[in-house]
């Protein structure tokens, strides 16, 4: 190429909880029987759609508007619809011209940190949610700024080093918050939220607040909505959607609320470019703005929900008091989402331990994915896991973040197969470890 065409950004996109799927398929072809506990989709992992929901979306299908574009924003009717909803609340009071539709929080993500202007930084979570913090550093074009999760303080945000960071580095504009949080599953007490919306009001900064498992928490939890805690200074970009609730994730469908949308000219002008980009864009799916609020508001919906999060709980503690107790590990119950983060403690992983393979083409398989330093050493543990035991999940270290360990998800349905996963991965972890 006479010019260089590689985006300053490129080298930030790296997406490992869908990379490890290329493994899994790999080693599938060579017969190993994969257990995918990589991916947050409740429907890959067998969860079934009920009957009233699939009705309210046959009989949108019957009609013809819903083929149609809609309106940039998003439809009025569901943007009204939503707004009550946050009003409701009594905190941030929004109307539906502060909503805009996205095709999935993801095209929501790459809009909000893309139309950022280059030097301007938002602080993300570390540990943190891939697509934000591939997101953020590819708009930059360098490292992510991140902020502590404290997998010590039950994965809450370390505060002081929220204050420190915005202090040494005026570039910091704005910062982002997953509540509740992947990969973590942890659920923010409503005083760390309070903490950093005070943060933000003093140095003049914006959040930005990632909702999308607002409604999936237990243990005794709930997540403190962001517009109950926001008042009227602060501007906020709060994202929420279908995908994990419904779950509809295939639908492409969610949207941000804008908070204190006029309090600040140059943030007026920052979401409006959002909106003007949806705009040249057309607008998002039709269909399933279509059908939101009738299924949310459908009789049945809370207790379907309800049920579900149930199983949720029952793993999270399944999973808790197996691992709780392998030496060299460290977790912290999930209380919120459906993902639990296992850290290895420091120092214990080298690139020397292994698991046992029976197969001679999958041993060299994987013997050939993990040589040379650059690999990390939970992705080589996690690739010796998959290998040996059929188990996918995630290295954390691709959650950008030093720690090592992996991401599991807790959506398995069967209740005895997802303990003997568990148990597996514990017996695992006790062998590699004692490996070298
Ligand atoms: C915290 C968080 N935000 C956003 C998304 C993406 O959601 P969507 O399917 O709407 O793109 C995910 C998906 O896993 C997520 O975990």
């Amino acid at each position: 190429m006479r010019t260089d065409i590689v985006h300053i950004g490129a080298g930030e996109l790296t997406y490992e909880i869908r990379n490890i799927v290329n493994v899994g398929e790999k080693l599938q072809k060579l017969g190993v029987r994969v257990n995918w506990e990589n991916i947050g989709d409740p429907i890959a992992k067998g969860e079934g759609i009920p009957d009233w929901m699939k009705e309210i979306v046959v009989e949108a299908v019957r009609d013809n508007a819903t083929y149609g574009y809609c309106p940039t924003r998003g439809i009025l009717a569901t943007r009204q619809y939503i707004a009550e909803q946050v009003n409701k609340l009594g905190g941030a009071q929004i109307d539906a011209n502060d909503i805009i539709f996205f095709n999935g929080l993801g095209d929501a993500i790459s809009k909000v940190f893309g139309f950022l202007k280059r030097t301007a930084r938002v602080i993300v979570p570390t540990p943190s949610y891939t697509t934000h913090s591939s997101a953020e550093a590819a708009h930059a074009g360098d490292r992510p700024v991140t902020y502590i999760l404290d997998p010590n303080h039950l994965w809450y945000p370390d505060i002081e080093d929220i204050e420190n960071h915005i202090k040494y580095n005026p570039a910091v504009a704005g910062i982002l918050i997953i509540n509740p949080d992947n990969p973590t599953g942890a659920v923010y007490p409503e005083h760390i939220l309070r903490d950093i919306v005070d943060i933000a009001e003093k140095n003049d900064l914006f959040i930005i607040c990632d909702e999308v498992y607002q409604n999936m928490t237990y243990n005794g939890t709930t997540a403190t909505p962001m517009a109950k805690v926001i008042g009227n200074k602060v501007p906020a970009i709060c994202m929420r959607g279908i995908s994990k609730e419904m779950p509809w994730p295939g639908s492409r469908c969610g949207w941000i609320e804008v908070y204190n949308g006029h309090r600040d000219p140059m943030f007026e002008k920052y979401v409006n470019s959002i909106l003007n980009a949806k705009m040249v864009e057309v607008c998002s799916t039709t269909l399933p703005q279509t059908v939101l609020p009738k299924i949310q508001t459908h009789p049945r919906y809370p207790t379907y929900l309800a049920e579900r999060i149930k199983r949720y709980e029952r793993c999270s503690n399944i999973a808790y008091d197996i691992l709780k107790d392998v030496k060299g590990l460290h977790v912290n119950r999930t209380n919120g989402a459906f993902y639990m983060s296992a850290v290895f403690l420091d120092g214990l992983l080298n690139h020397r331990q292994t698991l046992p393979i029976a197969d001679d083409s999958v041993r060299k398989t994987v013997e050939g994915l993990v040589t040379g330093p650059d690999v990390a050493p939970d992705k080589r543990f996690v690739y010796y896991l998959l290998a040996s035991t059929g188990v996918c999940v995630v290295p954390l270290s691709s959650f950008a973040t030093d720690l090592q360990g992996f991401r599991i998800t807790l959506l398995e349905k069967d209740e005895e197969e997802f303990t003997k996963i568990f148990k597996t991965i514990a017996e695992s972890i006790k062998q590699y470890l004692r490996s070298a």
